[in-house]
């Protein structure tokens, strides 16, 4: 158990207006701060004020990139309450990434408490309206002030909070993807299963041509033979082909592990639909598309919820899929996990927490 001090900001800030949220544009007054040391442990657990962190320029975050991420969200409930989605399931992955990256692992309980605490503490900032919520954004970084390329001995854990709306600028309209096939996002034995800071660097050149090209993100192939589909980026990937929803497999390490694209498949295989994670080659969905049996495309994840992929890009070629429009499956998933997270819809499968 964490004891968290807690130094309240003498300058709270003009809430902005909750009907043109976009995605992490806003931060709320407070933030949490943790130190980690070889001598301590994890120690000096509070939440202050939200502002500047202040760090050596030789501190190792900064050289090497000793650094990791979460994302998970903090909704309101009709009766002004205010919950979480599977928090337990962000924070194993998050001790995944720690363990891959030589960090320190958090006791589970308390970044759950962490968690809790610097919600509560801005709880004015979780949203009312419609398809909004709070995005928690936990991380680490790595502090040593040391050029040497070995594993930090000091850390910072810090949890920023930013009140959202839609992810993509369609909101649950279909976003249209480019497949990449100059560059990759990981390879067998690397980070791709991680929620790194760094994977997403080596992402943005292929999202820089996306973007140029119109499209909202790019599908990802694998980094050896460039011919099964791997993920988005900032979302996992599902494909309807005849009747039976795909995801790509998580073993080969390169995919990171949802917690959105798990409750799909646990929510699939309750209903009975059929559901399979397997490789999934590129040209199975192009062939899929030409016979008329891509059914439906759709990306899942924290940030994107479920967003319908209405077009897909393969140099040159365009592929529309469900004629633009989001599918049954893909409306079904989104209104049984937003009804959960929302507090519209029971929650039969004991994925929500209170806070409030
Ligand atoms: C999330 O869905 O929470 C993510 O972390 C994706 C992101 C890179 C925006």
């Amino acid at each position: 158990m964490l004891n968290i001090r807690i130094e309240r900001t003498a300058t709270p800030k003009t809430k902005p207006d909750y009907s043109k949220l976009g995605f992490g544009k806003y931060f709320t007054d407070h933030m949490f701060l943790m130190n980690y040391s070889t001598e301590k442990g994890w120690h000096d657990a509070r939440i202050v004020p939200y502002g500047p962190i202040p760090l050596d320029p030789s501190a190792m975050v900064f050289h090497y990139a000793q650094e990791l991420f979460e994302g998970l969200k903090a909704y309101r409930r009709a009766d002004g309450g205010i919950q979480l989605f599977r928090p337990d399931k962000n924070i194993e992955r998050m001790n995944n990434t720690c363990d891959r990256l030589c960090v320190p692992r958090i006791d589970p309980a308390d970044a759950l408490q962490a968690i809790k605490a610097v919600v509560e503490a801005d709880k004015d900032w979780v949203p009312y309206d419609e398809g909004t919520s709070l995005y928690i954004r936990p991380f680490i970084i790595a502090t040593d002030p040391m050029l040497g390329v070995h594993p930090s001995h000091t850390y910072i854990f810090a949890i920023i909070l930013s009140p959202v709306g839609s992810y993509y600028e369609a909101g649950i309209n279909p976003v249209k993807i480019g497949i990449e096939r100059e560059y990759v996002r990981c390879v067998k034995g690397g980070t791709g299963m991680a929620k790194a800071g760094g994977n997403y660097a080596a992402s943005l050149i292929g999202q820089k041509k996306a973007e140029e090209y119109g499209y909202a993100q790019v599908l990802w192939l694998d980094g050896v033979e460039r011919k099964y589909i791997d993920e988005v980026g900032a979302m996992n990937v599902f494909f309807v082909i005849d009747g039976v929803v795909i995801t790509p497999e998580l073993t080969d390490g390169n995919i990171l592990p949802g917690v959105t694209r798990n409750s799909c498949i646990a929510l699939l295989k309750k209903w009975g639909v059929p559901v399979e994670e397997r490789k999934l080659a590129i040209d199975e969905v192009i062939e899929a598309h030409k016979t008329g049996k891509l059914n439906e495309a759709f990306g899942t994840g924290t940030a994107a919820v479920i967003s319908p992929i209405g077009e897909l890009f393969d140099e040159g070629e365009k592929m529309v899929i469900n004629n633009n429009e989001i599918g049954p499956v893909a409306k079904r998933l989104y209104d049984a996990i937003t009804g959960m997270q929302w507090g519209k819809v029971a929650d039969d499968m004991g994925w929500i927490e209170k806070i409030d």
